[in-house]
């Protein structure tokens, strides 16, 4: 579909994959609407709401059903992508399902009442569990070792449901690990690439929850943003499921030795910890339907978005030992409890 001068909702907009999403969207002429309750996402995320960005906010939730309504009125394409992460769902498992799972039935029912033309669902790569075999297509196996990951399962099959039920225009794409500028150091959201940069710059170990030999396939958020855009441009995508990621698999163990390198401080050794519950040992995809439906095909090569990361946190004129202040080490653990 063509997305110039039409209104896009973009939910989680102001989170870290929705900001750079809302980003590529304005960039492609779209009007766009985010609705987002700021749990997580951030106002300083978003460009700035000057008179030439069609851009507006609503600060909302959508686990309310009225201002869903509001939100979808007028959209031609909802781009779903508000949650709560991983950890999260660790320490608040209800929670997290009322946000993720019943969040999206109830997003996709405000979006079909409102004649949306096409909803794009963000699930995850947490939706397979961990690798049965290499590289991972999208027929590989859903089993998912977390509540986040089998809430985002349970809103893909909501997504596909609309589609086979009311023949509701659903795409849904699997994002593979993100990074990049916005993202999570801080809380329950941090992730392992931001923490990892953040402590060397502030010249403290990374520390691997395991034996670092966990493998992830990530992408830099630019490409992640430019992928969830092109589902849906492509009317070949309708009713498909569709994975988003770099097609390269890095351990834990060898990204911390590639942080310390390209932040100079070799002289650190990562420190190890015990394993998260639910981690996932090995996610490394097949990116070949991607690029067939889609014309999808990541550009940034991992030392690249690495640098262009460092570079960022090194732009934002805090020290780094002042970012880490909203560190959580093992945050998966309510606050509370952690000794
Ligand atoms: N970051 C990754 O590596 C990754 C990988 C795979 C999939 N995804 C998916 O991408 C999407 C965005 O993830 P992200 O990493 O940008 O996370 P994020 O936390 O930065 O963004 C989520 C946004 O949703 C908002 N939100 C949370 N609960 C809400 C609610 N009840 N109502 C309205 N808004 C709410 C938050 O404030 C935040 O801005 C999610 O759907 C996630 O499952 C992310």
């Amino acid at each position: 579909m063509e997305l110039t001068n039409r209104l896009v909702l973009v939910t989680g907009g102001a989170g870290f994959i929705g900001s750079h999403l809302v980003e590529a969207l304005l960039n492609a002429g779209a009007r766009v609407r985010v609705l987002d309750n700021f749990i997580n996402g951030r106002m300083e995320n978003l460009p700035p709401l000057f008179y030439r960005y069609p851009l507006q906010v609503i600060a909302g939730d959508v686990r309310d059903g009225p201002a869903l309504t509001e939100a979808c009125k007028g959209v031609a394409v909802v781009f779903h992508l508000a949650c709560l992460g991983v950890r999260h769902s660790i320490h608040s498992p209800k929670e997290n399902h009322e946000v993720n799972a019943l969040g999206t039935l109830r997003t996709l029912a405000a979006a079909r009442a409102s004649g949306v033309a096409r909803f794009v669902y963000v699930s995850s790569s947490e939706v397979y569990g961990t690798a049965l075999r290499v590289p991972m297509d999208e027929s590989h196996t859903t089993f998912p070792r977390t509540v986040y990951g089998a809430s985002k399962l349970a809103g893909e099959a909501y997504a596909r449901a609309y589609y086979h039920t009311y023949d509701f225009p659903i795409v849904i794409v699997r994002p593979f690990n993100a990074y990049g500028p916005r993202c999570h150091h801080e809380g329950d959201s941090g992730e392992v690439i931001p923490k990892f940069v953040l402590r060397a710059l502030a010249g403290r170990p990374p520390i691997i929850f395991g034996d670092g030999s966990q493998r992830r396939d990530f992408t830099f958020v630019k490409d992640t943003a430019r992928g969830i855009l092109l589902a849906a441009n492509s009317e070949a995508a309708l009713g498909e499921t569709v994975n988003l990621a770099s097609g390269c698999e890095v351990s834990i163990g060898a990204l911390a030795e590639l942080v310390l390198r390209l932040t100079g401080r070799t002289d650190l050794r990562p420190q190890y910890a015990p394993p998260r519950p639910g981690d996932v040992q090995r996610l490394f995809a097949d990116v070949e339907y991607a690029a067939d439906l889609l014309r999808f095909r990541p550009s940034t090569p991992f030392e690249i978005g690495l640098q262009n990361l460092i570079a960022w946190y090194q732009s934002l004129g805090r020290r780094p030992e002042e970012l880490l202040e909203e560190e959580q080490v093992s945050n998966w653990i309510p606050q509370e409890f952690e000794r």
